[in-house]
């Protein structure tokens, strides 16, 4: 019984009242009840531990920790590693602290002594969201000189983009300029970013076996643990979900099939909050293994061996590499491998717009097919990059769908129609009801419903971007939030593709949602854009942002989020009478406030 686990020593920090109430509460419960319970202590623990050196009396004073790891990250890549690492660290007693770029007070960077810093870049070279406040701080003029500080910088990016790592690479550099010195050269990640990860994981590893035992030792105070603990599933242990429902929203050719999702998570353990993505791991299309056994002229019976794994080579292709996704890192090495000179035109300065349009509108087939180098099978599965899992916006609140969760997915494949398949989207378009999804939740404690249920919210988004509202919306009438509610959303026709359109009907008839403004942009003679709307209802959202609206943006990054950006900016401007730029750093202030929160792909 849970209760004959607690120690009964003198040295038990709970008195008795306490012990047998814990024992209470954890009674009966399941392991992943016990791990969410561990985790959650292990949270207030490094709060109030964080708090304790930020007192008076030891402001000037060095950190109690021996290194901190900060990360920023948008979709999750960096969160990981960084928890990975602070594991490891923490597991050989190492006192440091793990913390997200949005957590970290940068009153602490002047007595910092030692800092990892694992950065992703996002946007056109912008940091992840909850980034922002640090390295504007980093970058701006009130940055202290950090002539006692050392450090080393893990970057992550996607060389498609132009500005490659450029977050992670300013940091480095600034870091440096202000008189720090850096501990190893910065490592720069690619979409492949496990192996190079991996390695400077080790070099931070090996440079604690090295620290002196004095500054290692831990202490009963500073050691500060990751706030999660461990998950029981996980995107290495995935859970398998039973498909409820799979059931297409939207009508008609001419928009994308949207499909609802319903998964059963029940017995799972597995918890999620509105705001949460859902990892799916998903199996390539058939038809796309096949064609590139045909393209290669390979044979898919082949047994081949990857990282000490044996598999047949239409199961790596099937389940364990990329095949529907083209990246930079993949062009230069077929480029090299065969000699071809229109491929490797695509790889130099000046080309990056082409790039990023080949890229959309290829798959792996299409580069073999014009290969003209004959493959072997283990050389094929040495240049793929192994299979990523993508993230769903968790579209339902568990307090109204219980044990499940749902999503909104878009079929989407390359060059805009469904001849070649996107690997995810097609994976859990074709799974029946009954069939099962390997899931893990991605937590994103960035993107958040305000603490406190008074506050207003307003929810922009155009297509999918509709998902974590509608968890949303069912989060605030089951928590009975008082705060207004507010939507505008963009999609191409009313009568084809505005996504679970009788729910948002019914709230409003309920007065769960104030307000809905939509904009369809294929509609006959009232093309509108969300963004028009924002600037349409301009003084009704200034007015709701002085009362103390929080914003959320969710959907398209590419043209949506960069619009929808800087309308928010024009209605500033208008309305609170300021001149554009100072409207521009109220929006940013809000992003810094947690006002302005942003989930876009
Ligand atoms: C935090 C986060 C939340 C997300 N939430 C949602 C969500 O709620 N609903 C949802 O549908 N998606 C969502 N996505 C996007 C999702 O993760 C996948 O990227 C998307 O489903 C495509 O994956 P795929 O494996 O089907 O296609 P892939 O195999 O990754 O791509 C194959 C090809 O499909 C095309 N393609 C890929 N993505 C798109 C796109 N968005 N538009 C047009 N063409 C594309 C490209 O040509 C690409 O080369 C989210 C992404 C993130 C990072
Ligand atoms: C919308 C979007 C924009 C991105 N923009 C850039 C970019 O400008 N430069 C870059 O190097 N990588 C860019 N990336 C790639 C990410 O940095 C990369 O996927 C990284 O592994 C994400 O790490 P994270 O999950 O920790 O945020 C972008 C990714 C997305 C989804």
């Amino acid at each position: 019984m849970a209760a004959n686990l607690l120690p009964t020593s003198q040295a038990f920090p709970l008195d008795a009242e306490r012990a047998d109430r814990l024992a209470e509460l954890v009674r009966g419960l399941d392991a992943p009840g016990l791990q969410w319970i561990s985790g959650y202590a292990a949270g207030l623990a490094a709060a109030s531990a964080t708090a304790l050196p930020t007192a008076a009396a030891v402001a000037d004073a060095d950190a109690p920790w021996a290194a901190t790891l900060v990360y920023g990250s948008q979709t999750g890549n960096g969160r990981h590693i960084a928890e990975a690492l602070g594991e490891r660290l923490l597991a050989r007693g190492l006192r440091v602290r793990v913390l997200r770029a949005g957590e970290y007070a940068t009153r602490d960077l002047a007595r910092e002594r030692r800092l990892f810093v694992v950065m992703s870049t996002h946007g056109d070279g912008d940091p992840p969201d909850d980034a922002r406040p640090l390295t504007d701080f980093l970058f701006g003029r009130r940055a202290p000189q950090l002539p006692a500080l050392e450090f080393a910088v893990l970057a992550l990016g996607d060389s498609s983009y132009p500005k490659y790592c450029d977050v992670g690479r300013r940091i480095d550099e600034r870091l440096a300029e202000l008189g720090a010195r850096r501990l190893f050269e910065r490592v720069d990640c690619d979409v492949d970013f496990e192996s190079p990860a991996s390695r400077w994981q080790a070099r931070v590893g090996e440079w604690a076996e090295r620290l002196p035992a004095e500054v290692a030792a831990p202490s009963r105070v500073a050691v500060l643990r990751p706030v999660a603990s461990t998950p029981a599933w996980s995107r290495e242990r995935p859970y398998a979900a039973e498909v409820l429902a799979n059931q297409r929203i939207t009508w008609g050719e001419d928009v994308r099939d949207v499909r609802h999702f319903e998964l059963s998570l029940a017995g799972s353990g597995l918890r999620y909050e509105p705001g949460d993505s859902l990892g799916v791991v998903p199996e390539n299309p058939e038809e796309t293994v096949a064609a590139v056994l045909a393209a290669a002229r390979l044979d898919g019976a082949e047994a081949v061996e990857r990282d000490g794994r044996r598999r047949l080579l239409a199961e790596w292709l099937a389940k364990g590499l990329e095949i529907t996704l083209v990246t930079r890192p993949l062009i230069a090495k077929i480029a090299e491998r065969g000699r071809q000179a229109a491929l490797a035109a695509l790889l130099r300065p000046g080309s990056e717009a082409a790039l990023r349009a080949f890229l959309t509108q290829h798959q792996l087939v299409d580069l073999l097919e014009k290969s003209p180098v004959d493959w072997d099978a283990a050389a094929l599965v040495a240049t793929l990059r192994p299979l990523a899992p993508r993230l769903y916006s968790v579209a339902s609140s568990a307090k109204e769908a219980s044990d499940e969760v749902h999503l909104t997915v878009a079929r989407v494949g390359t060059g805009g129609g469904l001849q070649r398949p996107g690997a995810a989207s097609h994976f859990l378009a074709t799974r029946a009801e009954g069939a099962t999804v390997p899931v893990y939740v991605e937590p994103n404690p960035r993107f958040r419903l305000p603490a406190d249920g008074s506050r207003d919210v307003i929810m922009i988004g155009v297509g999918t971007g509709i998902a974590p509202y509608r968890a949303f919306l069912q989060e605030r009438a089951a928590t009975g939030a008082r705060g207004r509610n507010w939507l505008l959303f963009g999609a191409r026709y009313l009568a084809r593709d505005f996504l679970y359109q009788l729910e948002w009907q019914r709230a409003l008839k309920q007065g769960t949602l104030a307000r809905i403004d939509l904009a369809f942009s294929r509609d006959a003679g009232r093309k509108t854009y969300v963004q028009e709307r924002i600037l349409a209802s301009g003084a009704a959202l200034y007015e709701w942002l002085e009362n103390g609206a929080t914003v959320y943006v969710c959907g398209d990054a590419t043209r949506m989020a960069p619009d929808v950006h800087a309308a928010l900016a024009g209605t500033i401007a208008q309305h609170g009478g300021f001149a554009i730029e100072a409207a521009r750093e109220r929006l940013d202030q809000l992003g810094a406030d947690g006002r302005y929160l942003r989930d876009v792909y």
